[in-house]
């Protein structure tokens, strides 16, 4: 009955009068009323006023299975649809569930992640109601070693998605780090089970800083949200439709030829490195020169002093621009 009162409030867009509710649903007034008070113990503003009824106030962002599910619009990603209100990491549950042999497209989603994960070990900040802690199951048909391309590919959907519901521009910083004003608002953590030659799934993780106001101190410098670029409330809901749809349509470019022929375009115009210097970090060493933009595969052109173009494999380096963060 909640998700009903929901719609009918959401259709009308105005006032909906108690009796005109009952009768739609077809129970008592003190139904609804109960009903009512669950919704917004749920987190939904709804405004109650004598003679003219129930409406639900616009704009609050209320996070939940079925304000994601109806916002959704996929044909396969996120059609499987786990919500926790809280969980450590929706990396782990999602391998959980993997292992227990999930669908392809399965999605799980947190409210909050008390042990998010982040790249090379570190953690990842997860707070309540202040961001998009999801990942994504896929169970792909190609060999392991076009998979490291999909953080890329995840990396086009997230600024596509952006873009969309905020209309702002977003910049990858290579990898896979979404950024605006120069600053991190999204991270990717790609984790997947192969066999031999084989892969059995892929985990993408994706954690986009929505609501964010304040970084400890430690991150003030190169994390921001899009609530700190906009000034305005997104709704997480609408994103992750809006991500989850991109994603179909990438992925699936993807697919023509298992690599980034006809994303590499693209990608290479929201790079933000793209014909600046980079510092390379890896583990045999240190070294500066220009980035170049991607190759098919993904890799990372770097334009050294003496014109010779090395290729940088993600995973193994981390790069920084010369004067800090891009
Ligand atoms: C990075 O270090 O840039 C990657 C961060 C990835 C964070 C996301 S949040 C949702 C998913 N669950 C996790 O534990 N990590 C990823």
């Amino acid at each position: 009955m909640k998700k009903r009162i929901i719609e009918c409030l959401k259709e009308s867009g105005d006032y909906v009068s108690g009796q005109d509710l009952c009768e739609r649903l077809g129970v008592s007034r003190t139904a609804v009323w109960k009903a009512v008070n669950q919704l917004r113990a749920d987190g939904y503003e709804i405004e109650a006023v004598r003679n003219r009824g129930y409406r639900l106030v616009q704009g609050n962002d209320v996070y939940n299975q079925d304000e994601i599910a109806e916002e959704l619009r996929t044909s396969w990603a996120g059609r499987n649809l786990i919500f926790f209100d809280e969980t450590d990491s929706t990396n782990i549950q999602l391998r959980l569930l993997a292992e227990k042999g999930a669908p392809e497209g399965t999605l799980v989603v947190a409210g909050q992640q008390n042990a998010g994960k982040g790249r090379r070990g570190r953690a990842w900040l997860g707070p309540r109601d202040s961001g998009v802690w999801m990942s994504l199951l896929l169970r792909p048909g190609f060999a392991p070693e076009h998979a490291s391309m999909l953080t890329l590919v995840a990396a086009l959907a997230v600024a596509q998605g952006i873009r969309e519901q905020t209309g702002l521009d977003c910049g990858i910083k290579w990898p896979n780090d979404i950024v605006l004003g120069g600053k991190k608002v999204c991270g990717i953590l790609t984790e997947m089970s192969t066999e031999m030659e084989s892969i059995h799934y892929v985990i993408i993780g994706i954690g986009i800083n929505v609501g964010i106001r304040q970084f400890p101190e430690e991150l003030r410098d190169t994390a921001t949200s899009l609530s700190l670029e906009t000034g305005k409330e997104t709704s997480r809901a609408a994103l992750i439709g809006a991500v989850m749809r991109a994603w179909e349509g990438y992925y699936a470019r993807f697919l023509e030829k298992c690599d980034l022929s006809t994303l590499n375009e693209e990608y290479s115009s929201l790079l933000v490195n793209k014909d600046r210097e980079v510092r390379v970090l890896a583990a045999s060493g240190e070294y500066t020169g220009i980035c170049r933009g991607i190759d098919d595969g993904g890799e990372l052109l770097v334009e050294m002093a003496d014109k010779s173009v090395r290729c940088v494999i993600s995973g193994e380096v981390s790069v920084r621009g010369i004067y800090g963060y891009v």
